[in-house]
């Protein structure tokens, strides 16, 4: 056993970036994938693919700012396959600016996002994880939970927020043998810049991503690690970065 074959795997953002490098990586492992994200036909898509590559994996359409349909993810993923090994709270937003800028509405958007879909999340995979006693939690933090830079302030927040939250999941499951990981990536070269709005801040962060970016299957060799590791042992903190990232 490799300590991934046969694992019921949910990804949310699984449509593009880390997320869908690590549902076909980790599909290619054996585990049986359920990929979760808006758009619809790139996760089927991708489902598809890995079916036709010998894999198991079904698509089913997710917005994590809607608690029901983080409910109906993990409802579909323990209907289809009987349980739920591991939740990737992935999909997350960057749209950095400064905040004299006030772009409330990006700002609500990454609370939404990264924050609060974290913990529907988590909402919604807890009651099975605590009845079977025993689950993997992964969240994806970042570098920026750990550090600032120019425009960071409120997508640092709520990567700051997310590694409290992994800390305090991690203390507070104890008695139901889950396992919490806080991942923290630094510059991976994906889909995450396009959506900066502020095109002064978009391209410094795209010559810094450009420069030392390092590719999505790095984030999934990463968390075929972790998910890999025998049940006593719980990763609970990882930053991982470009060699040539100074930040
Ligand atoms: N790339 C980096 O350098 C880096 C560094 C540190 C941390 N991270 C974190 O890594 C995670 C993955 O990002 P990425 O770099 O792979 O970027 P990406 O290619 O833009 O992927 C982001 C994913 O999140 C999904 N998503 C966004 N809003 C969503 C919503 N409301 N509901 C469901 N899914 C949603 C997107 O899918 P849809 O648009 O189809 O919904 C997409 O699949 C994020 O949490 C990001 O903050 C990235």
């Amino acid at each position: 056993m490799n300590g991934i074959k046969g694992k019921v795997i949910v990804v949310t953002g699984a449509s593009s970036g880390m997320g869908e490098a690590a549902a076909r990586h980790l599909a290619a492992q054996g585990a049986n994938m359920v990929l979760g994200a808006r758009r619809a036909e790139r996760i089927e898509a991708i489902a598809a693919q890995i079916k036709e590559a010998g894999g198991t994996a079904i698509a089913v359409p997710t917005d994590v700012t809607r608690r029901d349909d983080l409910i109906r993810l993990i409802g579909t993923a323990v209907q289809t396959y009987g349980r739920i090994d591991v939740l990737i709270n992935n999909a997350g937003v960057m749209p950095l600016s400064p905040v004299e800028r006030l772009k409330i509405d990006e700002w609500d958007q990454m609370i939404d996002v990264n924050l609060k879909g974290v913990l529907y999340g988590v909402a919604a995979a807890l009651p099975y994880m605590t009845a079977q006693k025993s689950g993997h939690i992964i969240n994806l933090s970042s570098v920026a939970g750990h550090k600032l830079f120019p425009g960071s302030a409120v997508y640092s927040a709520t990567k700051f927020g997310v590694r409290a939250f992994s800390e305090g999941l991690r203390q507070e499951l104890k008695p139901y043998n889950i396992r919490i990981t806080n991942i923290s990536p630094g510059a991976v070269q994906t889909e995450l810049l396009e959506h900066i709005s502020e095109t002064d801040i978009q391209k410094a962060n795209q010559d810094f991503v450009g420069a030392v970016g390092v590719p999505a299957d790095s984030f999934a060799r990463i968390a075929a690690f972790v998910i890999a590791q025998p049940e006593e042992l719980d990763i609970n903190e990882l930053i991982f970065r470009p060699t040539a990232q100074e930040l």
